[in-house]
């Protein structure tokens, strides 16, 4: 782990050395940057241009604001945003995509096959990518957010932008090692902001993420079938959860089989969100996940780890420490329930949590303590908790039931079945 943090720091220190000292400017390439021409071809034209030179420096130049669909980045690419990139809101600009072969599903329709729109910034099996610059990402995701939502139920992503197609995640890396994402701002995104999937070695920090806090997805980081990843020093205001490691949804999840493990989340500032989450997607196993120095004010819930019947697979080792937690409504939440009022869909599957150490966890406001909610035919087992707090909370617990594990220096009270 530590191995991909020092390059980064030396990397942090000195100027960006592209490689061939090669700079890519999508003005060169035609772009107007005034925030108003459709720019996609240009900046796409820069990318193919860095990816021919197997890398190089593509430079969104500050005071510019390009407008553009989605693009791919490739290798040894550093992608240095000191302006803006304004995603485009016409899904014209955008590719459509497979959906993950995880998830059997695009996302806004997972299980139904249904296809997605490109993120705006993707790669696909490449290595040694940075995203940084100071600059923003703003993926202007008002008119997808309310796409998602037009018509009923099973008329969702009716009408422009999403025109029935799953709406994009901001960036999306998928089968990418050695990324470095740090010093930018990433805002409204259409769905997910930053998706890691099946990537190796990542390290992001100081990373802003702002959304409104009644936008739907706007998830801050998806930590999705990785290893070695360390995320900090970054905030997070939005419409659901802050970060969420996972790892693949059921059948398709275990058929793919590849678990995430050896994250750490640290000295992290969270206004709105959904939480700290794990979960629910984990069917190919979650395990060795640090949450740490994280401060949480107004959200759904602090420390939460979610599964449900049908999902398989387990989540393990899994340690929370030195959590503040201010006017959530849940400040601890371990559920094998989620979504309980949906029927599992391969009911066999029985998710497994195991060996959570919550820690250190300072709670003012909450609306629930506790929701501890394991299965008869599947403890949550071996869960240790100490030094808790939990000050003016309404009410204490929520459930409290199948789960064993040891509590110690727990104020008001051990939740009772323990
Ligand atoms: C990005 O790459 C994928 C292949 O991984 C390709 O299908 C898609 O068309 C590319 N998108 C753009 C905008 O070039
Ligand atoms: C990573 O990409 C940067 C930018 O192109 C380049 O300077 C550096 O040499 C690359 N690192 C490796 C290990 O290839
Ligand atoms: C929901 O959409 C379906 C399919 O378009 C339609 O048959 C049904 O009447 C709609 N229901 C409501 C409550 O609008
Ligand atoms: C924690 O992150 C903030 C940025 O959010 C940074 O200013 C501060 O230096 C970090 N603290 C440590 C100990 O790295
Ligand atoms: C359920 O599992 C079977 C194989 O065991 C698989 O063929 C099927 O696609 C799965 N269905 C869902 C909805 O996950
Ligand atoms: C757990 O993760 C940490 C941090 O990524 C790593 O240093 C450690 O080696 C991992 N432990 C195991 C057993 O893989
Ligand atoms: C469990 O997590 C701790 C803390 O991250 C780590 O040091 C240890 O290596 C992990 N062990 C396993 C078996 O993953
Ligand atoms: C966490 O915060 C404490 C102070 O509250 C500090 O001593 C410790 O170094 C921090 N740990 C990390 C990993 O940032
Ligand atoms: C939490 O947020 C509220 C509303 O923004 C603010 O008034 C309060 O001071 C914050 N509390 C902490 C501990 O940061
Ligand atoms: C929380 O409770 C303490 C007493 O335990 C009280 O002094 C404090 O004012 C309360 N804070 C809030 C935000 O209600």
């Amino acid at each position: 782990m530590f191995l991909i943090v020092f390059p980064i720091l030396v990397l942090l220190g000195a100027s960006l050395q592209p490689a061939n000292g090669q700079v890519f400017n999508p003005i060169q390439y035609g772009a107007k940057g005034d925030g108003i021409s459709d720019d996609t071809a240009a900046v796409r034209a820069a990318l193919a241009a860095a990816a021919s030179n197997n890398g190089g420096e593509v430079l969104f130049d500050a005071p510019f604001a390009f407008l553009t669909g989605c693009f791919n980045v490739t290798s040894n690419v550093i992608l240095n945003v000191k302006g803006t990139i304004l995603a485009s809101q016409d899904s014209s600009n955008y590719v459509q995509i497979e959906p993950l072969p995880w998830y059997g599903g695009g996302q806004d329709a997972q299980l139904s096959g249904n296809l997605e729109w490109q993120p705006v910034v993707r790669s696909y099996k490449a290595s040694n990518i940075t995203i940084t610059g100071g600059g923003t990402i703003d993926g202007q995701g008002a008119p997808w957010w309310t796409c998602l939502h037009r018509g009923n139920d099973s008329e969702h992503l009716v009408g422009a932008p999403c025109n029935g197609i799953s709406r994009p995640n901001l960036i999306m890396l998928v089968y990418t090692t050695d990324v470095t994402i740090y010093d930018i701002t990433l805002k409204d995104s259409p769905s997910w902001t930053t998706h890691l999937a099946y990537c190796t070695n990542v390290h992001i920090s100081h990373v802003t993420v702002l959304a409104p806090w009644d936008s739907p997805n706007t998830d801050g980081f998806d930590i999705d079938c990785c290893v070695n990843v360390l995320l900090e020093n970054s905030f997070y205001s939005g419409g659901d959860d802050a970060i969420a490691v996972q790892s693949g949804m059921d059948y398709f999840g275990r058929t793919f089989g590849r678990t995430t493990e050896n994250v750490i989340i640290r000295n992290m500032t969270i206004e709105r969100s959904h939480g700290l989450s794990i979960g629910s997607e984990m069917s190919a196993g979650i395990r060795n996940v640090t949450f740490e120095n994280i401060s949480v004010n107004g959200s759904d819930a602090g420390v939460k780890i979610k599964s449900q019947r049908g999902r398989g697979a387990f989540v393990q080792n899994v340690t929370y420490t030195n959590i503040r937690l201010y006017n959530v409504k849940v400040a601890i939440y371990l559920t094998h329930n989620y979504h309980q009022n949906l029927p599992p869909r391969n009911a066999t599957a029985t998710p497994q949590f195991s060996d959570f150490n919550i820690n250190g966890i300072y709670s003012n406001g909450a609306e629930y303590g506790w929701f501890l909610d394991g299965l008869p035919e599947s403890y949550i087992g071996h869960v240790s908790f100490a030094d808790i707090t939990l000050e003016n909370t309404s009410q204490l617990f929520e459930y409290c039931r199948y789960i064993y594990g040891s509590c110690v220096d727990v104020k008001p009270s051990c939740p009772p079945c323990l």
